[in-house]
């Protein structure tokens, strides 16, 4: 988000990061856990809600996974401290793995963002059946937890009906930032967008090499091909998420247009 005169910077909120060193499919040390959380820093996020993947069919338990969590997070601090480095302030989180009896899982609920009802879902990767919209409905029914589900635009494959009707759930849909930047998923992702699909930007960093955040450069492309009141928007909504409050989905007009549709309008 750019800077005009006299504004005051509105930081960043990473919604999903996998930074925690031997936590799942993150970094494997400690050092590299502290070098994405210094560049997050350069890149002026001001908190980080750290993400590790949950699976409760790997028959991990809740507890287990929370107590390894929090090691982690203080291995963290404690390094950042002893070395001087200026790191982003750290949430828990999880991404948890959408099975078929998640409501039913022991604790679900401590797996929600630390201080929020809000909990980010990670979708199957195989067709979306009966059984995963009704999962989310008792989840949200027993529980009173809100899913956010991860990376929406990786379901390209799903029948877009499907996805409206997940959308019009009230469950809400988290972008990545990397998937503005790469041809796969780029117009999936803005396609959504323009849709009115899409509430969160996160990172979803693994690493520094393959998977880094580029979480500032997804901003810049959400300012240049939607428009600067958007990025503003999904940046505010992960402070409203932080503060636990209500967050409303996008009914405004975008400032640009895609080409095609402004073409049309003009000489149409
Ligand atoms: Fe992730």
């Amino acid at each position: 988000m750019r800077k005009k005169a006299g504004d005051t910077v509105l930081k960043y909120v990473d919604v999903h990061s996998h930074i925690l060193h031997h936590m799942d499919d993150g970094p494997e040390h400690l050092e590299t856990a502290l070098r994405i959380l210094e560049e997050e820093y350069r890149q002026n996020v001001e908190t980080v809600i750290v993400t590790p993947h949950f699976k409760d069919y790997e028959r991990t338990s809740i507890d287990r996974f929370l107590d390894r969590r929090a090691r982690r997070v203080a291995e963290i601090k404690e390094a950042a401290k002893n070395q001087g480095i200026q790191i982003p302030e750290i949430r828990m989180g999880a991404e948890v793995f959408l099975s078929c009896d998640l409501s039913e899982v022991e604790g679900i609920e401590k797996l929600a963002i630390e201080g929020t009802r809000y909990i980010l879902v990670e979708m199957p990767y195989t067709a979306w059946n009966d059984w995963m919209f009704d999962s989310l409905y008792a989840l949200m029914a027993q529980t009173n937890l809100i899913p956010v589900i991860a990376h929406i635009e990786r379901y390209g494959n799903v029948d877009r009906k499907k996805i409206e009707k997940l959308s019009n759930m009230d469950v809400y849909f988290q972008i990545n930032a990397d998937s503005l930047l790469e041809r796969g998923y780029k117009q999936v992702a803005l396609k959504m967008i323009r849709q009115n699909l899409i509430q969160f930007m996160g990172s979803d960093v693994h690493n520094l090499a393959s998977r880094p955040s580029r979480l500032e450069e997804g901003y810049r492309i959400l300012t240049k091909k939607i428009s600067g009141e958007f990025a503003h928007y999904i940046n505010v909504n992960g402070h409203l998420l932080l503060d636990d409050h209500y967050v409303e989905k996008y009914s405004g007009s975008y400032h640009k247009m895609a080409p095609k549709r402004l073409f049309s309008r003009l000489f149409g």
